[in-house]
């Protein structure tokens, strides 16, 4: 009797590995264009027919292959990456595992067409994974892969595509991660014909963006430059007041390799707390860098995925990379849409380039920011308007302040420091004062009665409705200590600002809301210098806690260029 055991075929085990490696016609994509960009391509062509059902072709000008190179390109395990395992260890490529080529090569009727110099070319066609012709022929120096009738040896499989309009995004979806990760080479996408993308090599990372999705998104976007230890965060954030609850964009790459990472994307909205609106999404790219024995890319067959030493600590470094982004004014939302582009300039083509939002020099840096120093120095208030707004100039600039929005971002953060302190000031009131309460707010004090104690409010139950204010806080000189409470209590028993993560930060906006300077009121001079110098030590000066801006600001490049100066 023979054994029942037997080793598989090399066919069935790229078929099975194809299973693992070739869900889609998007993943034949992905695996392809990363073998262009591993062969040092400076242009990449991709079409598609039918979704990529019926044919996909990526085609490159990149290194070629010798016609011996070719043949063993497409037997399982070749690879020109890496030779032994101990290479895996900070692998710089996209591909070092060998299986792509032929996994691909086993569910389709599959070509290569590749030339190491433009002179000898070879041609390869497989059908099913089993070699069908090798012949001379001519092309430039690079490598054309052809793909078509995917899964036609595997029906089951085959039928679970998609609609071609589906599996046409995903294409795109595959494509654009690479694009982003190499401003430097030129991308064209077409589908039955129809160009979906086509970038140039850009010198930067945000002209690659901007290549890709326009101003709109571009404008708005600030960059991030952060390091912590042997992580370095770069990329972009959405200004707050941009971000919309559909449509973001989110991708993360680690040490150049698109990843879907949903723990890094919450990680970095989490850098956002206290700024965007309940329910709004920040687009958001992230590019980390970090030694290469600090991450395995080894964990997923389609390298989707990734397994950092410390993620907690990555998430960590995200979030107050995030967040650094966030904080100086170049930050603020611009008056005209010159914003990012101009603000996140220089830099050389590499997204280890991508500048520092508190770099100096930056054209819509208005004021000096707490990193840099000497301590900030308070820019002079020209005027309130609608006495509402506040009009300053700096060096570089014109500022205009919502006076409610900037103090409420003043108070949120001062209140949430004396959350986690001591408290706040309070002043004993000459006359306690007594309110009345409906049944829901009076329910609503005794559950807050320390966190209002903190803030400055000590109250006491009087009789029936009615609650004694001994001690008010006193934010500002025209503070009405009554309608604040009146207000604040409203809102506690309503649960306003329920998009808040957690309860001490809904109270801290809360009063902050409340407390702060209202829109139409008259200041005078000196009143609007304090608030101005508060709201430039915030640690977020640009954004309130609604997710809308504090500043917009008009460069004075601009004004130049507006003029005919410049
Ligand atoms: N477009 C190309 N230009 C030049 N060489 C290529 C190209 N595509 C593939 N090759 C060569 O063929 C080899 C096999 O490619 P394949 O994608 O199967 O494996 P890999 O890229 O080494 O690893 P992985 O399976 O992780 O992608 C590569 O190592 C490379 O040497
Ligand atoms: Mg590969």
């Amino acid at each position: 009797m023979t054994g029942r055991i037997a080793v598989l075929s090399p066919r069935v085990a790229d078929q099975i590995a194809a299973g693992e490696v070739v869900e889609r016609p998007a993943s034949v994509v992905k695996e392809l264009v990363e073998n262009a960009l591993d062969a040092g391509a400076h242009a990449i062509r991709v079409e598609i027919e039918d979704g990529g059902k019926s044919l996909i072709r990526v085609s490159d000008d990149g290194e070629g292959m010798s016609r011996a190179d070719a043949e063993l390109a497409v037997s399982r395990h070749a690879t020109s990456k890496i030779r032994e395992a101990a290479d895996l260890i900070g692998v710089a490529t996209f591909g070092f595992r060998g299986e792509a080529l032929p996994a691909i090569a086993s569910v389709s009727r599959f070509e290569l067409v590749t030339s190491p110099d433009g002179q000898t070319a070879t041609r390869l066609h497989l059908v099913g994974g089993k070699r069908e012709s090798v012949e001379q022929t001519v092309r430039q120096r690079g490598t054309t892969v052809t793909v078509r009738s995917l899964f036609f040896n595997l029906p089951a499989r085959r039928k679970f595509q998609r609609t071609p309009a589906t599996e046409t995004r995903a294409v795109v979806e595959a494509v654009t991660p690479l694009a982003l990760t190499r401003p430097d080479v030129a991308f064209t996408l077409t589908s039955d014909e129809r160009t979906l993308m086509d970038v140039r090599p850009a010198a930067r990372p945000i002209d690659r963006l901007h290549a890709l999705w326009g101003r709109t998104l571009a404008d708005t976007l600030v960059p991030i430059a952060h390091r912590e230890g042997p992580l370095e965060v770069r990329g972009f954030a959405q200004r707050p007041a941009d971000a919309k609850p559909a449509g973001r964009k989110g991708y993360v790459f680690v040490r150049g390799r698109a990843i879907r990472d949903l723990f890094l994307l919450r990680a970095a909205e989490a850098g956002y707390r206290s700024t965007v609106a309940p329910g709004d999404r920040p687009s958001l790219i992230l590019a980390l860098d970090l030694p290469g024995d600090a991450v395995d890319v080894n964990v997923h067959p389609a390298k989707l995925e990734v397994r950092f030493r410390d993620r907690f600590f990555v998430a960590k470094v995200v979030e107050d990379a995030v967040r650094h982004a966030l904080g100086p004014l170049v930050a603020a939302a611009p008056l005209v849409g010159a914003g990012a582009g101009v603000g996140v300039g220089g830099g050389g083509g590499s997204w280890a380039d991508v500048p520092a939002a508190s770099a100096a020099g930056s054209p819509t840096e208005l004021f000096p920011t707490a990193a840099t120093p000497p301590a900030p120095r308070s820019p002079t208030p020209l005027l309130q308007v609608f006495d509402s707004y506040i009009v300053f100039q700096s060096e570089s600039g014109v500022a205009i302040v919502d006076q409610h929005s900037a103090h409420e971002r003043v108070l949120f953060e001062g209140v949430m420091r004396q959350l986690a302190g001591n408290g706040a000031p309070a002043q004993r009131l000459l006359l306690p004062l007594t309110l009345e309460f409906t049944a829901p707010e009076l329910e609503a004090i005794d559950v807050h009665r320390e966190l209002l104690a903190r803030v400055g409010f000590e109250l006491e139950p009087f009789s029936g409705r009615s609650v004694v204010v001994h001690t008010a806080p006193n934010p500002h000189p025209r503070f009405d200590a009554a309608r604040c409470l009146q207000e604040l209590v409203a809102d506690l028993a309503g649960g306003r600002f329920g998009g808040l993560a957690n309860r001490l930060e809904r109270f801290a906006a809360t009063f902050a809301c409340r407390a702060a300077i209202k829109a139409g009121q008259h200041l005078e001079l000196a009143e609007m210098g304090e608030l101005m110098t508060q709201l430039l030590s915030a640690t977020l000066p640009a954004h309130d806690v609604h997710g809308r801006p504090t500043i917009v600001q008009l460069a004075r490049g601009e004004l130049e260029r507006r003029f005919g100066r410049a």
